[in-house]
């Protein structure tokens, strides 16, 4: 026998001990019985014709220790099916927060493990990387690609300001979108109206200027900045900003270029610490944001300062956003920063509105951080 067609004969095995793994969880056959099939090879990470894997079938099921097996067996979390769905959110459906619970903290679990490899080894290529690491080589995830990539600022059907990157020939990403104005109002609210140093005008850092949406409510505060700097590398938004006056506004300082480029210089360090310090970088993705999150504390001027950034990674799905805020409030308290979340409801019963531009963020609630520095 070939040694091909050895392998067309394991792969057939695999199939059908998988789909008989799949099956009997759904059946439900007994726990010994499930065990013994794993025991025999079945592989967990299985998935039939319609993406279904064990752990999906036991969260249908709702059994809590098959999900506790699968997961201590090796069971792919993040697996989705063919309508998306992965196994957290079939368990989220059906109202079954242990099971929820336990697949979510395997994704934590597993994606705090994964960022600590990559910190040692850049090139871990494993399929658990979806979320946290972009792998997308178009303007809308590689910031090489999006900084060469000529920008379009215009308005939408809806006579809302919106900024557009094209990542294909027939398709346009919105940058940055009207819809997200409530998301900046609702941050700058918990950024600054209460801050001690509101009065005095605060120090405020922001990188990425986009539509200006923030930088302008910053700006409208009750007191104005004294001192408001912007980290900005496009060459495309730095016209607009120009276009638009913000390089001659008092108090306001446009550094132009990667947050990367100034996050250790003196422009930063010698301000003697920032009172609000907000991130919002499209293109970048997370083990971006958490070398960002290293540097917060070295940047803030003390307790009452505060830290926010703009949670839309892995919004694509329930239990990828919940994962991903889990793992950022874990590394954001590794550098010695508590964030308080909050809820914003950016769904507004209005699901047209915004058309495909909302893809990106298919959640109803958007979970808005505040850091602080740990006070001991
Ligand atoms: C989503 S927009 C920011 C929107 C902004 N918060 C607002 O209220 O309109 C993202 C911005 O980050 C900028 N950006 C991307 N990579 C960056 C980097 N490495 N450093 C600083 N800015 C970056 C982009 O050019 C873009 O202008």
């Amino acid at each position: 026998m070939t040694e091909a067609s050895n392998d067309d004969m394991d792969v057939n095995m695999l199939v059908s001990q998988g789909q008989e793994l799949v099956d009997s969880i759904l059946r439900r056959r007994p726990l010994a019985e499930i065990k013994a099939l794993i025991d025999a090879g079945a592989p967990v990470w299985f998935q039939d014709d319609e993406g279904l894997s064990p752990l999906h079938a036991a969260a249908y099921v709702e059994n809590e220790e098959l999900v506790r097996l699968l997961i201590d067996e090796g069971a792919v979390w993040n697996a989705v099916d063919n309508l998306h769905n992965t196994a957290g959110d079939v368990a989220l459906s059906l109202n079954n927060e242990k099971c929820y619970t336990m697949i979510r903290d395997a994704g934590i679990r597993s994606e705090l493990l994964l960022s600590l490899l990559q910190k040692r080894a850049p090139a871990v290529n494993s399929p658990l990387n979806i979320i946290l690491k972009a792998t997308d080589t178009t303007p809308a995830g590689s910031t090489d690609a999006f900084l060469s990539t000529k920008l379009e600022y215009t308005k939408d059907e809806h006579g809302q300001e919106i900024c557009l990157v094209k990542v294909a020939d027939q398709e346009e990403v919105g940058v940055m979108m009207g819809w997200e104005r409530g998301i900046m109002q609702e941050t700058v609210h918990k950024l600054c109206s209460d801050h001690a140093n509101l009065n005095e005008g605060l120090k405020i850092l922001n990188v990425g200027f986009g539509l200006g949406i923030i930088d302008s409510l910053f700006q409208n505060l009750s007191t104005k900045p004294s001192l408001h700097v912007i980290i900005e590398p496009h060459p495309d938004v730095l016209k607009h900003m120009r276009e638009q006056g913000w390089h001659d506004k008092p108090g306001v300082k446009i550094l132009e270029g990667k947050w990367q480029d100034f996050i250790e210089s003196d422009e930063l360090l010698s301000v003697g610490g920032f009172d609000v310090i907000y991130t919002d970088t499209f293109s970048e993705d997370y083990t971006e944001l958490r070398r960002f999150f290293e540097h917060v504390p070295d940047l803030l001027a003390g307790p009452e300062s505060r830290f926010g950034f703009f949670n839309g990674l892995g919004a694509t799905n329930a239990l990828f956003y919940d994962v991903y805020r889990h793992v950022s409030d874990l590394h954001l308290a590794d550098v010695g920063i508590d964030v308080e979340w909050s809820d914003v409801d950016v769904f507004e019963g209005d699901t047209d509105r915004w058309g495909k531009t909302r893809e990106y963020f298919a959640m109803r609630t958007y979970r808005l951080p505040v850091g602080r520095m740990k006070t001991f």
